[in-house]
């Protein structure tokens, strides 16, 4: 945050009204400039806009609207550029700007014309949200090309996959690593639709119930981009509602809080996989931190940190519907509170995205250990079922003879791909001379041939696809 000041000047909202000014007390606890500054960019876009209108409906000339998109271009650069002094007793980023933009251009009078800061809070959180949806969307494409680089680089690799974290049936490394690229893509169509509510222009509902002006919506919201598919203006349709509704920001949180948790099942998926008893990753050192006690320690500190992290997006959520719950109609303060948990969220999820990805492309898969583990004859369990089934045995049936079998090879402590045909006949006379094939796993990978499924054809076509998808 660049510089703030306290001087002792009245803010705007009090002049006339009010004899004394707040208290110190009172004016620390209810300024937000020390976080909606962060506003500024889109306070001063959605100014500009408004001035042009009121200069088209004839409520400002020419000359003094040119005065006041000057006025606050140069605002906006001195902020860009550090500056800018914020003063906290003007409360926030709306009041700092107006302030000191009326104290440069007598014209600045006239800005908050038919506007209320709750009409223009709105409006800015809005066009922020849409800023940022576009942003977090780069970082999640970046973190799916992350794991589709990783998957491609091994595209041959089995792992056993696992259910109730037992070795279940074996899948391609790769097919696990798409498993996330197809729950960030979801990710994305959530933020997408979630975008779609954000982009509808709140200004012209004043405080609450819009103005005596004949302010044109239309004009500012074109002005602003918020248009449908065709250019048409797209504007809230109730001015109570406009100046009090949340929901897009509850929805955005919603959205952030599910890819916090898709992270943080990534994250887990990692640190097990990076432990000494898997070691089917190797991060490399850069992305690992040590111990201040034991020399030998390599932790994966940051999947630990991004699976941290998911509670407070998820924390974030839960406060804004708690802010929002039996809230009276309109506009309250409590609303104030909801930009701190709305810019943690999308900054905490960001970062989560970026890191998450820099980890992954310094990461390498330790073939052999993954080998040794899909080749765990039991694995194939299912197959051998299959199998059975292939011979004309219906599947619970299949099911029972291979369990049996199964316990045979254990009290005999074999591997199951050991157990002779004897054996196996001594189960089940459906069991015949080809049954070692089963355990051939190259031939089982190309036997899963439905869509979906993590056969070898199947993941190397998904994987061309999101490929071609994210470049
Ligand atoms: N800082 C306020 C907020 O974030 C801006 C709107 C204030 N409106 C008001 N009537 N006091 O909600």
């Amino acid at each position: 945050m660049t510089r703030k000041s306290n001087s002792s000047r009245a803010p705007v909202s009090r002049s006339g009204r009010f004899a004394a000014d707040p208290s110190a007390e009172v004016a620390a606890f209810s300024e937000s400039i020390s976080f909606d500054w962060r506003l500024w960019r889109h306070d001063i876009l959605g100014s500009c806009a408004h001035a042009r209108m009121l200069a088209k409906i004839g409520i400002l000339s020419r000359r003094e609207c040119a005065a006041i998109v000057r006025g606050l271009q140069l605002i906006a650069r001195e902020i860009a550029a550090g500056r800018f002094q914020w003063k906290s007793e003007l409360e926030d980023v709306h009041m700092n700007i107006e302030a000191e933009l009326t104290r440069r251009v007598p014209a600045g009078a006239k800005l908050h014309t038919g506007r209320s800061r709750n009409d223009q809070v709105a409006l800015d959180v809005r066009l922020w949200l849409r800023d940022e949806i576009s942003a977090l969307v780069v970082e999640i494409q970046q973190l799916q090309r992350s794991l589709v680089s990783l998957a491609s680089r091994y595209p041959s690799v089995l792992i056993p996959g696992y259910t109730h974290l037992q070795r279940a049936q074996p899948v391609f490394f790769a097919h696990h690593l798409l498993a996330y690229v197809e729950m960030l893509q979801r990710d994305c169509e959530r933020l997408a639709d979630c975008l779609g509510r954000v982009n509808i222009c709140p200004l012209g509902s004043g405080a609450i119930a819009g103005s005596t002006l004949p302010l044109d919506r239309e004009e500012v919201a074109r002005l602003l981009g918020f248009v449908d598919s065709r250019g048409r203006p797209r504007l809230t349709q109730n001015s109570m509602d406009a100046v009090s509704d949340r929901d897009f920001v509850v929805e955005f949180a919603a959205a952030a809080a599910l890819i916090a948790v898709h992270l943080s099942r990534l994250s887990e998926d990692i640190i097990l996989w990076a432990s000494t008893e898997f070691s089917f990753i190797s991060i490399a050192d850069s992305y690992t931190t040590g111990s201040s006690l034991m020399p030998q320690k390599k932790n994966p500190d940051i999947a630990e940190l991004t699976r941290g992290k998911s509670s407070r997006v998820i924390g974030n959520l839960v406060s804004l519907l708690t802010l929002l719950k039996g809230l009276p109609m309109t506009y309250n303060r409590d609303l104030q509170e909801d930009k701190e948990r709305l810019f943690d969220s999308a900054d905490t999820v960001r970062s989560c995205l970026r890191l998450m990805s820099a980890m992954l492309d310094h990461s390498a898969v330790q073939v052999a250990r993954c080998r040794g583990a899909a080749s765990d004859p039991l694995l194939l369990a299912t197959d051998l079922a299959d199998y059975l089934v292939g011979k004309g045995m219906p599947f619970r049936n299949a099911h029972h003879a291979v369990g049996a079998v199964v316990a045979l090879a254990e009290k005999k402590h074999q591997p199951l791909n050991r157990v002779s045909l004897q054996e196996f006949q001594s189960v089940s006379s459906f069991f015949s001379k080809d049954v070692h094939q089963v355990f051939d796993l190259d031939r089982a990978m190309l036997r899963r041939t439905a869509i979906g499924s993590p056969g070898t054809r199947e993941v190397l076509a998904r994987l061309r696809y999101w490929d071609r998808a994210l470049r």
